[in-house]
């Protein structure tokens, strides 16, 4: 019997030996000590053992036992001490590589420009609010002079939700909201986004954004309207960018005109940028119509104001020397990383 529990003994520790992983040590601890090992049948079959043999019998299978536990053991120990080596090996940090930098978003051209204006309005007191883009045809229209049937209203290829809704065609519609709610002097600008049905090219989108400014006061004249933008112009532009009013017409403000700045490119003289003519479009304005302000309940014998509608976009493009607008909405990263 202690030849057969020796010869256990010595398969066991040869399988224990050439055990390369935790699995197959563990299959070695099952073949052998399990509830069904080679060890455990013996003491199984004690029984059939001559009765006074069995206490040495029993002695000398707990001592293999415990030998064959004690080299599993380390076995393991030092298999879990390989592993842990390796993986060490394999996943060493090195702290002193330089750091993956996280990538930076930043400002889309628009919104460059955009900052700018608001800076420069805020700064000559004026605050920013904003208006609905889905309008009432009486906001966008009515209120400002352009009654159904009127020919100003074909300039504007407008979207119309029903016969009363409309997506915007301008910000000039946040104009009446303001003046309705009475809070006097009013110094606005209104940036947003205004819709129209045009085709798609280099100078039309369906949808683009302008700046609207309002300002409504007891004293107010076209000589404070033309001061104000001329700061803008000066401001955005550079200190020595001229101003140019030329007469105009909206329905919505009487005198109205539209202003020029000389090209900051050529100073004036004319070059490819302003086609040769060393003046560049920029806004339209005007004294606010006194029957606007009369449509929004304000006294027309102690208030005037006048007001100014800019294209954000037409501002993007000419500050950055862009000559075509669908750059703007294509989202093209080799292009807008440029900014
Ligand atoms: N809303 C006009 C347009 O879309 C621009 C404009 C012109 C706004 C004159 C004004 C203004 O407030 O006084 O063409």
């Amino acid at each position: 019997m202690q030849e057969r529990i020796k010869e256990i003994q010595e398969k066991a520790v040869e399988l224990i030996s050439r055990a390369t992983s935790p699995e197959a040590l563990n299959e070695a601890r099952v073949k052998f000590l399990g509830k069904k090992g080679e060890l455990t049948a013996i003491l199984k079959g004690m029984k059939d053992v001559d009765p006074e043999l069995r206490p040495k019998v029993g002695a000398w299978v707990n001592e293999a036992r415990q030998q064959l536990e004690k080299k599993i053991d380390s076995a393991g120990k030092s298999m879990e001490a390989e592993i842990l080596k390796q993986r060490l090996a394999a996943e060493k940090i090195d702290v002193t590589l330089p750091g993956k930098a996280p990538a930076h978003g930043h400002l889309h051209p628009n919104e460059i420009a955009l900052r700018e204006v608001e800076r420069i309005f805020t700064g000559l007191g004026y605050e920013v609010v904003t208006g609905p883009e889905v309008e009432y045809d009486e906001y966008n229209f009515e209120k400002l002079n352009i009654p159904k049937g009127h020919p100003a209203r074909d300039e504007q290829d407008t979207f119309y939700i029903n016969d009363n809704i409309v997506l915007r065609t301008q910000t000039s519609s946040v104009q009446a909201h303001v003046m309705e709610k009475g809070q006097l002097p009013i110094r606005i600008i209104s940036p947003g986004r205004v819709f129209r049905s045009d085709a798609v090219d280099a100078t039309h989108s369906p949808s683009f954004h302008q700046i609207e400014g309002l300002l409504i006061d007891e004293k107010s004249s076209f000589s404070d309207l033309k001061g104000t933008l001329e700061v803008f112009a000066k401001e955005l532009f550079g200190e020595n960018t001229k101003t140019k009013f030329r007469p105009h017409h909206f329905p919505f403000t009487e005198p109205s005109a539209e202003m020029d700045v000389s090209c900051f490119k050529c100073g004036g003289k004319g070059c490819r940028f302003c086609k040769g003519e060393g003046w560049i479009e920029i806004l339209g304005c005007g004294m606010v119509h006194p029957h606007v302000l009369e449509m929004c309940g304000l006294d027309t014998e102690k208030y005037s104001g006048f007001a100014f509608g800019v294209g954000l976009e037409r501002i993007a493009l000419l500050k950055y020397e862009i000559d075509d607008m669908r750059l703007l909405y294509e989202n093209d990263l080799r292009f807008l990383k440029q900014f």
